[in-house]
């Protein structure tokens, strides 16, 4: 099969690329370059550069390239960001998934996987004393981009539906490190990053806020590889390649372990040698205290359970941290 992956220059994309190659599959990526680095697409892979707004570029890229499967990463995704410019994050997000639902449909291709976010739960009472935020866990976005991935699913389902597609959205919780340094993430706006910038510049990392009610006070999250995750995709496009029509399946992407800011910074001195240690800073607004995944639902559908830890997480972005 051919698969055309949206958003497949940008650091997550870049590694469905490589673990689809590394499952035999031929893959081409779509790709505006707004963040994505062309660097980042293997030279015997086709880049298109397009918007997934440019709805006659998709009809001749899925045409010429005999495309018979989709996955769409191709998205803006900085929460901050979409607070200030919701009618793009709207536009680019959810028109963006319209656009290319229709060329999809009209093209006649069926399997369709969606990367979909965590955001999409909010601030859930479910992840609280010790829970875990399963897919029937209500979802209330805090943020247009927790919004726009929300109606994104909406979308993707009901067009699946009318259209005889076999969907999935997968849920991505905290996505960290790198299978090789070359595909790093070169954005400095999760906490791995933002902690490795401060100890090169020999500043004190920041904590936003030590007073949650967590074990040790700060925010508790579910890190994934990205590697790990990258393989989740490759999983889910082979059950979808043989579903039925109007197949649809909504998975959590994570390992089910939760993670404290101060014990991933704690993970982060030993494994750089930088120990500076941390300072407390105000709560950032709009922090949910704890957010693990359930991850049962895709070991039981597709098989599919994370194999490395946080360990190997900053191990691994470090060896690709440019600073
Ligand atoms: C993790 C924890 C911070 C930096 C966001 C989006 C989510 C998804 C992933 C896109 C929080 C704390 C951070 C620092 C800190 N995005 N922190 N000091 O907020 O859980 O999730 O990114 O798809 O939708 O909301 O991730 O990495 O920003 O923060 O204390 O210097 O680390 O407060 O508790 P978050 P994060």
């Amino acid at each position: 099969m051919t698969w055309l992956i949206t958003g497949g220059a940008g650091y997550i994309g870049a590694h469905v690329v490589r673990a689809l190659r590394e499952a035999g599959e031929r893959a081409v990526v779509y790709d505006d370059l707004s963040t994505g680095v062309a660097d980042r697409v293997p030279s015997d892979v086709e880049l298109v550069v397009g918007s997934t707004l440019d709805r006659a570029r998709l009809d001749r890229t899925l045409e010429r390239h005999d495309v018979s499967g989709v996955i769409h990463l191709a998205a803006k995704k900085q929460v901050g960001e979409s607070v200030e410019q919701p009618l793009r994050y709207y536009r680019e997000n959810v028109e963006g998934l319209r656009v290319l639902l229709a060329a999809v449909t009209a093209a006649g291709v069926r399997p369709f996987v969606f990367s979909s976010s965590a955001a999409v739960y909010g601030m859930p009472d479910a992840g609280l004393d010790g829970g875990l935020v399963t897919e029937e866990t209500p979802c209330v976005p805090m943020s247009p981009y927790g919004e726009t991935k929300l109606a994104g699913e909406w979308l993707v389902r009901a067009a699946g539906r009318a259209a005889g597609l076999a969907t999935a959205s997968l849920r991505y919780f905290n996505v960290a490190g790198a299978a090789s340094p070359d595909l790093a993430d070169t954005g400095v706006f999760n906490l791995v990053p933002m902690v490795f910038e401060r100890l090169t510049a020999g500043e004190a990392p920041r904590v936003f806020g030590d007073d949650y009610p967590t074990p040790d006070g700060t925010c508790v999250r579910d890190y994934i590889h990205v590697a790990d995750l990258a393989e989740a995709h490759v999983a889910a496009a082979h059950r979808l390649a043989s579903a039925a029509p109007g197949t649809d399946l909504t998975l959590n992407i994570g390992r089910g372990v939760g993670v404290s800011v101060r014990e991933m910074i704690d993970v982060i001195g030993e494994e750089t040698g930088l120990t500076t240690p941390p300072v407390v800073d105000p709560r950032r607004p709009g922090d949910p205290a704890r957010v693990v995944a359930s991850a049962d639902r895709i070991a039981t559908e597709l098989g599919w359970t994370a194999k490395r830890d946080v360990r190997e997480m900053v191990a691994s972005a470090w060896a690709g941290w440019p600073g």
